[in-house]
């Protein structure tokens, strides 16, 4: 009996995918005990794109978010998504950040944390997995997944192995865009079980409607757990529907053993909230069908909406199969990374670069530079140095671990917090990782506490689905 496990994923990647991450912890709370007693092996519930939009957009503290959902869910394992040196925001940071940054998830409720790196460095991970180990956080390690002439069955293999040896809990496989066959998806999983000991996960996407097929072709490969979400948050950009992959494995030896009827209690919230975030326009219609690009131009849904927006705003739309052309051929030249955030932005805007002014690499963004410099890490494959040269000039390139050139951080972050927005002592991760928009909620947040109306809840920005 092989039962299989499933992670919940309405609280975190469902709204991240579906309604750009603004899921309040108002909207939240009403179902966390129906949630909790659904017997889930985890809820992903923060993480991602969640802390940022917290302050952001929702005038709210994302630690405090943690808090209310472990004090309502005493029952289920709280799961989150790290980037790992890069936490959640957009550059490394130092060690002593990253430990403390991770000290701090588990003080206030994190049980599982999932990590991952956009170029598979195992280097970048290894902090994370380190810290992990001495909060007693389980430490998954995810592999970016993406197609590739170098990113085949072996690739990921070889790297799920290394990652089992460096300590890592368990395995998920990270497919963002939804590019996994049901086929690969069994080949791989298999191998995994055959080359590894520890459980594997799988995370993948509706986008191109191939989740639910891929999660059942992995689960009769003999994998451990799937990522699902409640069926009104399902689909689309978001996951396979929780209640369906219960009900097609009931009866048979991967039940998952949760009981439909507590599902339907917890989908009755989820159905309002839905309702509700379709009235208000934050829930585009289009992001709920299949969309079948995926499976030609291999991009993840949100870097083909970004790619025509920067279009757009160059007055170039006519511009975007030529694009979508170059893409490949950018990943290319810059080794294969995977199409996941920071690199589907950096190769996207490369690509759009190299399209609208008419001369590949005739203009270079300072971060495709910093991509092939090694800023970000070791690509999959090493740039050609003729190409590199030519895109870095006289730059010394990187080759060791990037935050092994970034000096212990932590003391000085604190010395240089100002007091004046003191309220707890996460607060300094707050504002190390989204210095303005970490101020400017601080602020908001002490004008609410002497009584300045500022009410304020931006719902029409977009953030990068994960
Ligand atoms: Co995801």
């Amino acid at each position: 009996m092989s039962q299989v496990k499933i992670t919940e994923t309405l609280l975190r990647d469902a709204h991240q995918s579906l309604i750009a991450t603004r899921m309040t912890a108002d909207d939240m709370l009403p179902m966390l005990k129906a949630i909790d007693e659904v017997g889930f092996y985890s809820a992903e519930v923060w993480g991602g794109a969640t802390f940022d939009a917290c302050m952001r957009f929702l005038n709210e503290d994302p630690w405090e978010r943690l808090r209310t959902i472990r004090q309502n869910m005493p029952n289920t394992k709280l799961q989150m998504l790290f980037r790992g040196q890069n936490m959640l925001g957009y550059r490394h940071y130092a060690d002593d950040v990253v430990e403390y940054f991770i000290a701090r998830s588990a003080a206030n409720g994190i049980d599982i944390l999932r990590v991952f790196d956009a170029l598979n460095d195992i280097r970048n991970l290894a902090t994370a997995i380190r810290a992990s180990k001495k909060e007693n956080v389980h430490l998954q390690a995810a592999m970016s997944y993406t197609i590739s002439p170098v990113h085949d069955i072996e690739y990921f293999v070889k790297y799920a192995k290394q990652l089992e040896n460096e300590g890592a809990d368990s395995i998920c496989i990270k497919d963002m865009a939804g590019l996994i066959t049901p086929y690969v998806a069994y080949e791989l999983v298999k191998e995994l079980k055959n080359e590894v000991k520890i459980p594997i996960q799988l995370h993948t996407h509706y986008t191109s409607g191939m989740a639910s097929m891929a999660c059942l072709k992995a689960i009769e490969a003999g994998c451990d757990v799937i990522d699902t979400a409640m069926s009104p948050m399902a689909l689309g950009t978001s996951h396979p529907a929780t209640e369906t992959m219960v009900a097609v494995l009931q009866g048979t030896e991967y039940d998952t053993g949760l009981s439909l009827e507590k599902l339907n209690e917890v989908r009755g919230y989820a159905v309002k909230l839905r309702d509700k975030y379709c009235a208000e326009g934050l829930l585009n219609q289009k992001l709920l069908g299949v969309d079948a690009n995926t499976l030609l131009y291999q991009v993840p849904g949100g870097m083909l909406s970004n790619l025509v927006s920067q279009l757009k705003q160059a007055g170039k739309e006519d511009k975007l199969d030529e694009v979508l052309n170059e893409v490949p051929r950018v990943r290319e030249d810059a080794g294969y990374p995977p199409l996941v955030t920071p690199t589907s932005q950096i190769v996207g805007t490369q690509a759009v670069y190299n399209v609208i002014t008419g001369e590949r690499y005739k203009m270079v963004t300072k971060e495709f530079k910093g991509l092939l410099r090694g800023e970000y890490g070791k690509t999959p494959v090493a740039p050609d140095p003729e190409f590199r040269k030519k895109i870095i000039g006289d730059a010394e390139p990187i080759d060791c671990r990037p935050a092994d050139l970034i000096a212990p951080e932590l003391q000085k972050l604190r010395d240089e917090f100002p007091q004046k927005y003191y309220e707890q002592e996460e607060d300094v991760l707050s504002l190390a990782q989204f210095p303005q928009v970490a101020a400017d909620f601080f602020e908001k947040r002490s004008d609410n506490k002497h009584g300045v109306d500022s009410a304020h809840c931006d719902k029409k920005n977009l953030v990068h689905p994960m």
